[in-house]
């Protein structure tokens, strides 16, 4: 089966969200949405996710799922707005709770944030499969960047969320609390598993060297090819090297505090103080 992908590029934060729908039907789901966030005011803003609404509603579709690959560090999650617009179920990955557990530490939250993922409608595990319409997607645990990433392999498309980027940009950091790029090479093995003519669907794009074109669809057999990182058959003691040396040399993502605050939550905002204002805390020395 090969449902209509449709992609939005946010490029403030290099996202690509994704709009999969069935071929026949009108049943949809929302892959990795965005909600703009201006570091410097504190101000939220719905414009790329209200594209992704004008989009559903123009084209008369019925939204069912807003999925998330994993918990992401460089941009809010817009689920909660577009399922109060949209509706649809919002699903992550089972091993949520092992991030809420850890970031509820870094951000001393008290006994009422529940890290048990029952902020979230859906929790999925390896071998899960849910349905958008009459299509069929199935899930595939692919950890290394965080603990909860997931796969989403929906026909011939599969959603990679952030494990491989483009072949000529290579694979996602593993250094952030609980990652892994030893479990990253095992997960990248899976995908590669499925067959060469699958579309790959990257979470994010950042160009590449000699290439300046903005790009997210590749396939499994040009990854198997081209990777510059795990491409040709490399090894994992090559991969876990070459991944631990170039993480050591990484910043954190400009949004990771915010972001991981609110999308630990599904994508809510922290519980709102006595006069009803929002406060996102900034942890010192804690990263
Ligand atoms: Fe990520």
């Amino acid at each position: 089966m090969t449902p209509f992908v449709k992609a939005f590029f946010d490029e403030a934060t290099n996202t690509v969200s994704y709009l999969v729908r069935e071929p026949e039907g009108r049943a949809c789901a929302i892959i990795d949405s965005v909600l703009d966030f201006d570091h410097a005011s504190g101000r939220t803003d719905t414009a790329s996710a209200d594209t992704i609404v004008d989009f559903v509603n123009a084209e008369g579709l019925k939204v069912e799922w807003i999925l998330e690959s994993h918990v992401h560090a460089d941009h809010l999650s817009a689920a909660p707005y577009l399922q109060e617009k949209l509706g649809g179920k919002i699903g992550i990955g089972k091993n949520i709770t092992v991030v809420q557990d850890t970031f509820g530490k870094v951000f001393n939250e008290g006994t009422e944030f529940q890290r048990d993922g029952s902020q979230f409608d859906a929790l999925f595990s390896e071998g899960d499969s849910f349905h958008i319409g009459q299509m069929r997607g199935d899930v595939l645990h692919t950890p290394g960047h965080t603990p909860a990433c997931l796969t989403y392999v929906i026909g011939d498309a599969a959603f990679v969320g952030d494990t491989l980027f483009m072949p000529d940009f290579g694979t996602a950091r593993c250094d952030f609390p609980g990652g892994s790029s030893e479990a990253l090479y095992k997960s990248i093995q899976k995908i590669l598993a499925l067959p060469d003519e699958t579309r790959i669907f990257v979470g994010h794009d950042y160009k590449a060297p000699g290439r300046d074109e903005y790009a997210w669809e590749t396939t499994v057999g040009e990854q198997k090819a081209l990777n510059v990182h795990i491409g040709q058959g490399k090894s994992i003691e090559e991969f876990v090297k070459m991944r631990d040396a170039r993480d050591a040399t990484l910043g954190m993502p400009r949004l990771i505090l915010p972001s991981l605050q609110v999308n630990m939550r599904a994508g809510q905002m922290p519980p709102a103080d006595e006069k009803g204002d929002v406060f996102l805390k900034l942890p010192v020395n804690k990263l």
